[in-house]
């Protein structure tokens, strides 16, 4: 009863929190999976678990932000079912605080690792009479957030993006889909803290947890449940929407 036999998906960011964790249940269902992955050192361990485990999987040690690089991988799998463009970087500061520089390193990363992704699967997909794209937004897309100016940007980008594909490849069988999770506990979290608030680790894990009603973080595993069902057949009729999986952040935070 596997969700997802014969299909070959790709995971950017695979290596790490939640591309890990979708990495994971996804092989465990069935799908060929490749992670695609900056991280070549972290991301290994997750393949070799898989296999170890009786999955399929590669590594394609790739940055996103490069066209070329995407390219040559995603030519190098050949038939692609299921894209979840999940690779994504963080920054924390307003507008006055962010850089030229850090503005650049946040959309290279979360938008055009995205288009890149996108540009170079899309075709693959029609030619193979369709497939399922699942892009990682986040709450920040649609909530204002403090000190989150180019992250949010990023995101809001996304967002629009997942949607102008899914009207567009609509009659190429092709459906995109964004989630939007607001905290969910990764080295993502844990490595902004360390860097932003120094000494005060322990409170900000509090105080972020508490930021969704539910009263904690999301577990990965939890939104990779989310990514399978948005990727399996059984998401048909889902296409061009986003998905809050947020602990009531957006609706029930007042
Ligand atoms: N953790 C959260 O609270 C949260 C909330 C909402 C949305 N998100 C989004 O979910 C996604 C995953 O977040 P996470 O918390 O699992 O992050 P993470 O830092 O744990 O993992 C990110 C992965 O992306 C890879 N990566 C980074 N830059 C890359 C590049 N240029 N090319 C290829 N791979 C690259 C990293 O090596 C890492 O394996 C991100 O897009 C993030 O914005 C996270």
């Amino acid at each position: 009863m596997s969700k997802l036999n014969n299909k070959v998906a790709i995971i950017t960011g695979g290596g790490s929190g939640i591309g890990k964790a979708i990495s994971e249940l996804f092989a465990q269902e069935g799908a060929y999976v490749h992670i695609v992955d900056l991280n070549a050192e972290m991301a290994q361990p997750v393949v070799d678990s898989i296999i170890a485990g009786g999955g399929q999987a590669k590594l394609h040690a790739c940055n996103v932000a490069e066209q070329m690089e995407v390219k040559r991988v995603v030519e190098s799998i050949g038939r692609v079912d299921i894209l979840v463009n999940n690779a994504g970087i963080a920054h924390v500061g307003n507008l006055e605080k962010c850089s030229i520089d850090d503005f650049d390193r946040v959309f290279n990363v979360n938008v055009k690792g995205a288009y890149n992704a996108l540009y170079a699967v899309v075709p693959v997909m029609k030619a193979n009479g369709g497939g399922a794209i699942l892009n990682l937004a986040s709450i920040a897309a649609v909530v204002g957030i403090s000190d989150r100016f180019a992250y949010s940007m990023s995101k809001g980008a996304i967002y629009a993006m997942s949607m102008s594909v899914a009207r567009d490849y609509m009659a190429d069988n092709i459906r995109s889909n964004s989630i939007s999770p607001a905290r969910v506990h990764t080295p993502f979290v844990d490595g902004f803290i360390a860097k932003n608030y120094p000494g005060q680790e322990a409170e900000m894990f509090e105080k972020l947890s508490k930021s969704q009603p539910i009263g904690r973080m999301a577990k990965p595993e939890e939104i990779a449940k989310l990514a399978l069902f948005l990727c399996s057949d059984d998401a048909g009729f889902m296409t061009g929407n986003d998905y809050p999986i947020d602990g009531g952040f957006i609706k029930l935070n007042n």
